[in-house]
């Protein structure tokens, strides 16, 4: 049996104390680690199963560790010595993904189990998840026009299948870990995030991206068509990366969000047709819409109530849609036209 051990106010974070971070070849871990890099951390371990030249970031200075952290022994060699843990990897994607890999989205459980648990016996002082609007109650999300979805909306319990419930028991073990054993955990509730650095191809992107995608591959091929999924009217926020970052920094060190989830996230709620039309007007063109009825679309609608994250922290994501997009955009552009001339990129 554990005891829950000591709980002390922590002392100052020193610049050279361990950070770990794991998914850090994905998007968001990966603009995590340069965000920390940025604010002057030296000592920053950063692991992901896949091999580096597939990383989408990769920061000097850093200690590059390939390995897979759903397996128990390689989740102790990982967080050895680290007095911060910021677990982010999952088997994860988008609409397309999540809905079709049911399996893959469940199998993350063992990612989070192992991490918590060898982030607690290494003495960590502090312990962030990943969470995702994907475990609020579906149920609630059946109108485009939706309430915007606050924190005890999750309860009673109707997430999403797989990716959903996963995040759901996931937040219950840090919430436990906390409760019976005493180590700090931080959860945020991400709502979709895009920007440069992330999957723009390949089956796993989310929505803002394969817009961009199929915008540019529709300019470039002069077939100025465009295949929607859906019909177009379900509705959504995004939050900008460097929203992201930060949100999860703020987070991550307040006392009074220990074990409590709270939403990250943009409250800018856009219907599909009205991203699709923001990338049109970032790229001046004018394509004909097609639409998929049969493509997986995910919930009608779903947006982030902030009223939490402002109370906690006087602070939100609130980078616009229209600033963000245009970055975007502009990344995933370099992105097509260096693969086009046989550069190697990753997608
Ligand atoms: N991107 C979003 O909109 C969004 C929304 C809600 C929640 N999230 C959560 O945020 C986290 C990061 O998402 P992302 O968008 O950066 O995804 P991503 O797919 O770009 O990054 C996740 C990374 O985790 C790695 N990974 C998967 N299984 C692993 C394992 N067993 N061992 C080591 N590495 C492993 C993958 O190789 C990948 O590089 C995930 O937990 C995701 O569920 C993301």
């Amino acid at each position: 049996m554990e005891t829950k051990r000591l709980v002390e106010k922590d002392p100052t974070l020193k610049k050279d104390d361990l950070i770990v971070i794991t998914g850090a070849g994905g998007f968001i871990a990966g603009n995590l680690v340069k965000y920390l890099t940025r604010k002057g951390f030296t000592r920053i371990r950063a692991v992901d199963k896949k091999p580096l030249c597939e990383w989408y970031l990769r920061m000097p200075g850093v200690e590059n560790l390939c390995l897979d952290v759903s397996q128990e022994d390689n989740c102790k060699r990982v967080c050895e010595d680290a007095v911060e843990v910021y677990n982010l990897a999952a088997d994860m994607g988008g609409m397309g993904f999540i809905e079709r890999f049911r399996v893959e989205c469940l199998r993350s459980i063992l990612i989070n189990t192992h991490m918590v648990e060898a982030a607690y016996r290494a003495g960590t002082r502090r312990y962030f998840y990943s969470s995702s609007a994907c475990a609020y109650n579906i149920l609630l999300q059946q109108d485009p026009k939706v309430r915007a979805l606050k924190e005890s909306d999750a309860y009673p319990a109707m997430a999403e299948r797989g990716y959903g419930w996963e995040k759901l028991i996931s937040e219950m073990f840090c919430q436990e870990y906390w409760a019976e054993r005493g180590l700090k955990t931080a959860i945020a509730r991400f709502h979709n995030v895009y920007g440069p650095n992330g999957t723009w191809d390949g089956g796993r992107e989310k929505a803002p991206a394969a817009m961009c995608r199929k915008v540019i591959e529709a300019i470039d091929k002069k077939d100025l068509n465009i295949t929607i999924w859906g019909d177009g009217t379900a509705t959504r926020s995004f939050m900008y990366i460097d929203d992201c970052v930060k949100g999860i920094d703020l987070i991550m060190h307040r006392d009074d969000l220990i074990a409590t989830p709270i939403n990250l996230g943009s409250n800018e709620l856009v219907s599909v047709n009205e991203l699709v039309s923001k990338v049109e007007k970032i790229a001046g063109v004018k394509l004909e819409r097609h639409y998929d009825p049969s493509a997986p679309r995910g919930v009608a609608g779903r947006n982030s109530d902030n009223t939490f994250i402002r109370k906690m922290l006087g602070w939100e994501p609130n980078t616009t849609l229209d600033k963000g997009l245009a970055a975007t955009y502009k990344w995933i552009k370099e992105q097509y036209y260096n693969r086009k001339k046989g550069k190697r990129v990753v997608e």
